[in-house]
């Protein structure tokens, strides 16, 4: 699988308890132009597919928005670069509805069976960043029933509410079922 540390270790622990083990891969691909993480998601495993890679999750995120009609959603990571936190919080000058959800979409090729999965965290965009925990928008993002953001819960409470924890929690049930139900 591709991308970060913190995101392995999170993938490892879902799934050593369906002997399941997972290894971090420095391959890229190329993000598309899309709407949905989905045809992200999927893009990349047909991207590493092509490259000769077999049995591979990958997954993307994103910070949806609704005052902003979902931006900036599947453009999350060169928002962050480009406006990134203080740009996010002034578009929403003025606003009244700060509501916005994150969600993560997880695919997967596995034993040339192909599937996706997502998990989905809806809260509110603080008027201010505040706490030093996680990243990205985490300073920004209150889950709903919380008053505190993402970044000033601990990782283990963010990893039982987030959208990345609750894909995590499909894609292991969706394995599992499929393991279930392969001939022996
Ligand atoms: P990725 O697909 O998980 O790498 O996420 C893409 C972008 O979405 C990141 O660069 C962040 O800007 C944002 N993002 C995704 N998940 C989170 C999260 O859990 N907290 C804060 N920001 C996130």
């Amino acid at each position: 699988m591709t991308s970060n540390r913190g995101k392995l270790a999170e993938f490892r622990s879902a799934l050593a308890p369906l002997g399941i083990e997972i290894t971090h891969s420095e391959e890229e691909c190329d993000e598309i132009q899309a709407d949905s993480l989905r045809e992200v998601v999927l893009s990349c495993l047909d991207q590493l597919k092509g490259k000769g890679m077999r049995d591979i999750v990958i997954d993307d995120s994103g910070l949806f928005v609704h005052a902003l009609n979902g931006f900036p959603g599947v453009y999350s990571s060169y928002a962050l670069r480009t406006i990134g936190m203080d740009g996010i919080l002034r578009l929403l000058d003025g606003k009244q509805d700060r509501s916005a959800h994150f969600e993560c979409c997880i695919g997967a090729s596995i034993g040339g069976e192909e599937f996706t999965v997502s998990g989905r965290c809806d809260g509110t965009i603080a008027l201010a960043p505040s706490g030093e925990e996680g990243f990205g928008f985490d300073p920004i993002f209150v889950p709903s029933g919380y008053y505190r953001t993402f970044a000033e819960i601990s990782i283990t409470e963010k990893n039982g509410i987030s959208h990345r924890g609750r894909a995590i929690q499909a894609f292991a049930a969706e394995l599992r079922g499929r393991i279930d139900e392969a001939p022996r």
